[in-house]
């Protein structure tokens, strides 16, 4: 019997899947195919000559974001291959599911990260994404405060602004590498790199003047199409419906 799972659908994936070909587990017996699209690198070449970034660090940081693409079809490839010989109770299995989740964090917070750089920093006071910035936290100077805040603290990682599409509410969070912290059913529409690979090639370890860079940088515009794109969930008898 031959079964095809499709496990991504994306726009951007690549057009070629990876096929892998194993034995399907001995109670059904027989082969099974399993078709995985595989997800291609976005290329950036619009942000080169961008103010505060140099030509050096912006492609080493491509590079290594194009590392974390790669390791995403890599874990996909192997993943399904397990599971097709019957493997998915081994421990390769388990550390392979959970380092999943670290690759595939990694590459989509640079997606966003560097979709949403290229621009001039000012949002339009008269967007909605800045209206719901001031609903939350009183003005857009104290929600950069605190932005700016949680991209300094101590450690590798993300401050990501996130809308909760159940309430409306905007927050900034910090996402610890790429898979701890991040707020589930939240959408993210600002997204900041703060490992020390995004700055330290210009700034060293001056990590403030890296955020005034990126804040100087941010396309505004893709923070507010991110927030057009998720409406908030219908309410049903005061549960959202998820
Ligand atoms: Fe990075």
């Amino acid at each position: 019997m031959k079964k095809t799972i499709i496990a991504c659908a994306l726009a951007f994936c690549a057009a070629a899947a990876l096929t892998v070909n194993a034995q399907q587990n001995a109670d059904k017996g027989g082969n099974m195919q399993l078709t995985i699209q595989a997800y291609k690198a976005i290329g950036y070449p619009g942000l080169a000559g961008m103010p505060g970034f140099s030509e050096k660090l912006l492609a080493d940081h491509i590079k290594l974001y194009q590392g974390y693409v790669n390791n995403v079809n890599a874990l996909s490839e192997k993943l399904a291959a397990l599971l097709a010989d019957g493997k998915e109770k081994t421990p390769e299995y388990a550390e392979l599911k959970r380092r999943f989740g670290w690759e595939f964090g990694g590459m989509r917070l640079h997606e966003l990260y560097f979709g949403n750089l290229g621009g001039a920093g000012t949002p339009r006071i008269d967007s909605h994404v800045h209206k719901a910035i001031r609903e939350s936290f009183g003005s857009y100077e104290a929600w950069q405060k605190d932005f700016k805040a949680t991209g300094a603290m101590r450690g590798i990682g993300w401050a990501v602004l996130y809308k909760d599409k159940v309430s409306g509410r905007l927050f900034n969070a910090w996402v610890n590498e790429h898979d701890g912290g991040q707020l589930a059913g939240c959408v993210p529409l600002l997204v900041m790199d703060v490992f020390e690979h995004a700055y330290i090639t210009d700034y060293r370890l001056e990590r403030a003047k890296y955020i005034e860079a990126f804040m100087n940088a941010v396309e505004w515009e893709a923070a507010d199409r991110r927030f057009h794109d998720c409406p908030l969930r219908p309410v049903d008898g005061g549960r959202a419906i998820l």
